[in-house]
């Protein structure tokens, strides 16, 4: 029998909700449904938590666009593979034991999306870029890497989207802020959920810069009724500085898609 390889990473906390990842599933719907259709495509949910929640969610949502498409759960914990895999159905749902080293859990398919949410979080900002590189050796060429942080309900969500190139590397192709409305109230309200690689960047002048031109944004659409407008207004004069999309499907569902990773100098 081959040796398993051991699962790269750190056992953190578990803690996660039901619902918590849907404005991430909701986003990935529309901003790239063309990547979920077509064949069978393998999608993997790095460190999914106490409960299988969130990787039962990402599919259910999903099966519409496509639905031939796999999932599989991967958690560092086995105790939570364990309670996981009464859930599992495979191939179209599995639950196993693995780390960043995606590709060992996999034995040799490819991905077509990783999702690692709530999860660099909890470990340190140099274990960050080796974490990426090593999760995106499993992705298939044109693949997307997901990493973000949210709230604890899910209701305001940051995430990096990185996508695999031809030639094995992964490009930064956006940053993402989601809410609902519900729970914002200003921009600044996110900084305490950015990814991992910029939370503690907040002075360094490029976010600085970004957070103070979309919080300026606000307090000149302050007049207007109602969150929502608010954020589709900010969007609109925050795009003269920086490149915010204005696609409405996008920006009135409560996302604000950032092509830039607000790393290097302004
Ligand atoms: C806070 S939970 C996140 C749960 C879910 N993704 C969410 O956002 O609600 C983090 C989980 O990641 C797991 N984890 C930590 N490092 C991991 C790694 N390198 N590979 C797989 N799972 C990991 C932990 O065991 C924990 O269950």
């Amino acid at each position: 029998m081959p040796h398993a390889a051991k699962p790269v990473g750190q056992a953190t906390r578990g803690k996660t909700a039901l619902n918590r990842l849907r404005q991430i599933d909701v986003y990935m719907a529309l901003a790239h449904p063309g990547l979920l259709r077509g064949g069978a495509p393998l999608i993997v949910d790095v460190g999914f938590g106490a409960a299988a929640w969130t990787t039962l969610e990402m599919r259910t949502r999903w099966l519409g666009l496509n639905p031939r498409l796999r999932v599989v759960g991967l958690e560092i914990d086995p105790l939570r593979v364990a309670e996981a895999l009464p859930h599992a159905h495979p191939p179209q749902i599995s639950f196993r034991l693995g780390g960043f080293n995606v590709s060992d859990a996999l034995q040799g398919e490819k991905a077509r999306l990783i999702r690692c949410y709530n999860v660099l979080r909890q470990y340190d900002e140099d274990a960050v870029k080796p974490a990426l590189d090593t999760m995106s050796l499993a992705l298939e060429p044109g693949g997307i890497l997901i990493e973000g942080t949210s709230n604890p309900s899910g209701r305001m969500v940051v995430f990096d989207l990185y996508q695999k190139a031809s030639t094995g590397v992964i490009n930064h192709h956006s940053l993402v802020f989601g809410s609902n409305f519900r729970a914002l109230i200003e921009p600044a309200d996110f900084q305490t959920i950015l990814p991992k690689r910029l939370i503690h960047r907040m002075r360094d002048p490029l976010p600085a810069a970004f957070f103070a031109a979309w919080q300026e944004a606000f307090w000149r659409t302050r007049h207007l009724r109602g969150i929502k407008a608010q954020w589709i207004s900010a969007a609109r004069l925050l795009q003269a500085r920086f490149p915010v999309s204005l696609q409405p499907g996008l920006l009135h569902r409560g996302y604000l898609v950032l092509r830039g990773s607000l790393q290097g100098q302004p």
